[in-house]
C-alpha cells in the first residue's frame, strides 16, 4: 500500500473549497494537512469545515512543512507564478489552477522551476475529465467522424462575475474561453496555429468599461486543418450552456446540456423541460473529482498528469492572441505571441 499523499491547499476561495471538498470525501489515498489564505477568515473555515489541522496565513509556512508531499494552487490568479515556483523550490508537487500567468515569459520562468525541481504538475483543466468530453475525445481518436472537418464549441455562462473578479481576471480569453481553447486542442487532437475574434460587449457596459469583452466568437485553425468556432457569452438567462460539436466525413458527434433532471412537461401552450445545470460547479462537479483523483494517482504511480504545464501555457497563448485579434482586427497567428 502506497503512503498516503500530504496535501497542502493554498487559496481558500471558490474553487479552494471544492478541490479540498472532493479530496476531504472521494480521495483517501490524499491525507489534507494544512490550509493557507491571506484571508485568514477563509482558511480556517475550510480548516473546520473539512478537519485540516494547521492553518497558515503565509503560504511559505505551508511550503516548510515537511508533512506535505503536494500542493494546490487556488489563489487569485496574480500569484499562481510565484507561488509554484516557490512550491517548486521545496520540492512540492504542484496542482495550479488556470491561468499560470497572464504573459508567457512569466510562464516559461514558471515551468522552468517546475522542470528543474522535478516535482509533478497539473493544470486545472478539469473538462478534460468531462464524460462528455472524454467521450468525444474517443470517438474521434477512433475515426467515428472519419476526417474531421469542423469543431463548435458553445460555452456561456449564466451571469457575470463580480466587477472586482473581472477587474483581476486577465480578460474574458484568458479567464474563460481558456478552458474552452483547452477542450478545443483535446477533442481535436491539434494544436490550434490561428484565431480570428469578434467580440463585443452586449451584457454589462460595466464589463465594457474595465476594458473588458462578454461576448465573443473566435474561429480558430488548427494544425491538421479542422475549422472551429468557439461562442461565448457571459450571460445566457437559461443558465450554464455548455455544447460541444465534431463533425467529419463519417458523421457528426454532439454532447448536449445536462439538466437536473430528463423529464420534460407537455401541455396545450408547448413543451418545457429542465433548465441546464447552473453553473461550473454542478455542471462539472465530477470532473472536479476526477481531475483531483488523476493528480494523487500521478503521484502515486509516477505517471504523468493529463493536463501539462504545455497546456497551461498554449491556452494562455491563445488566449492572447484572441485578443490581439479583436484588437487588430484581423486573423492572429498563435505563434506571434511570446
Ligand atoms: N478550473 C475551474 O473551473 C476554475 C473555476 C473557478 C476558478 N478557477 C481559478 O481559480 C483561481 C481562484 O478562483 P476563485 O474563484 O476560487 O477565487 P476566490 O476569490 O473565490 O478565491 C481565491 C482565494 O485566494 C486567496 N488568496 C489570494 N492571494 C493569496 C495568497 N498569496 N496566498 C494564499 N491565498 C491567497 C484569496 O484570499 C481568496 O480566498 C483563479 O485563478 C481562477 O481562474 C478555476
Amino acid at each position: 500500500v502506497s503512503k498516503k499523499i500530504g496535501v497542502g491547499v493554498i487559496g481558500a476561495g471558490r474553487i479552494g473549497r471544492l478541490h479540498t471538498e472532493n479530496l476531504a470525501h472521494c480521495i483517501p489515498e490524499a491525507r489534507l494537512v494544512a490550509v493557507s489564505d491571506v484571508a485568514s477568515e477563509a482558511a480556517q473555515k475550510c480548516a473546520a469545515d473539512f478537519g485540516i489541522p494547521t492553518v497558515e496565513k503565509d503560504y511559505h509556512a505551508l511550503l516548510a512543512n515537511k508533512e506535505i508531499d503536494a500542493v494546490l494552487i487556488c489563489s487569485s490568479t496574480d500569484t499562481h507564478a510565484q507561488i509554484m515556483m516557490d512550491a517548486a523550490a521545496k520540492g512540492k508537487h504542484i496542482f495550479c489552477e488556470k491561468p499560470i500567468a497572464l504573459d508567457l515569459p512569466t510562464i516559461d520562468k514558471a515551468l522552468e522551476a517546475v522542470r528543474k525541481a522535478g516535482v509533478k504538475l497539473q493544470i486545472g483543466f478539469n473538462r478534460r475529465f468531462d464524460a462528455n468530453n472524454l467521450r468525444i475525445r474517443k470517438l474521434v481518436q477512433e475515426g467515428a467522424v472519419g476526417d474531421v472537418h469542423i469543431l463548435r464549441i458553445s460555452s456561456r455562462d449564466p451571469g457575470p462575475p463580480p466587477m472586482a473578479y473581472v477587474k483581476v481576471s486577465g480578460g474574458i480569453f484568458c479567464d474563460m474561453t481558456i478552458h474552452d481553447f483547452d477542450t478545443a486542442r483535446y477533442l481535436v487532437g491539434s494544436e490550434v496555429e490561428e484565431v480570428f475574434t469578434l467580440a463585443a460587449v452586449r451584457v454589462d457596459p460595466e464589463i465594457g468599461a474595465a476594458g473588458d469583452l462578454d461576448t465573443a466568437i473566435v474561429t480558430l485553425r488548427f494544425a491538421n486543418g479542422v475549422i472551429g468556432a468557439i461562442d461565448n457569452s457571459r450571460k445566457a438567462v437559461y443558465g450554464y450552456d455548455q455544447r460541444a460539436e465534431v463533425f467529419g466525413s463519417k458523421g457528426m458527434v454532439q454532447a448536449e446540456n445536462l439538466t437536473p433532471t430528463a423529464t420534460k412537461v407537455s401541455g396545450s401552450e408547448g413543451v418545457t423541460a429542465d433548465k441546464p445545470l447552473f453553473f461550473f460547479l454542478e455542471r462539472y462537479m465530477d470532473s472536479y473529482c476526477l481531475e483531483m483523483r488523476e493528480f494523487i494517482t500521478c503521484l502515486q504511480e509516477g505517471t504523468e498528469p493529463k493536463a501539462t504545464g504545455y497546456d497551461g501555457r498554449v491556452s494562455v497563448q491563445i488566449a492572447k492572441a484572441a485578443r490581439l485579434s479583436y484588437d487588430k482586427k484581423r486573423p492572429v497567428k498563435v505563434s506571434e505571441i511570446s
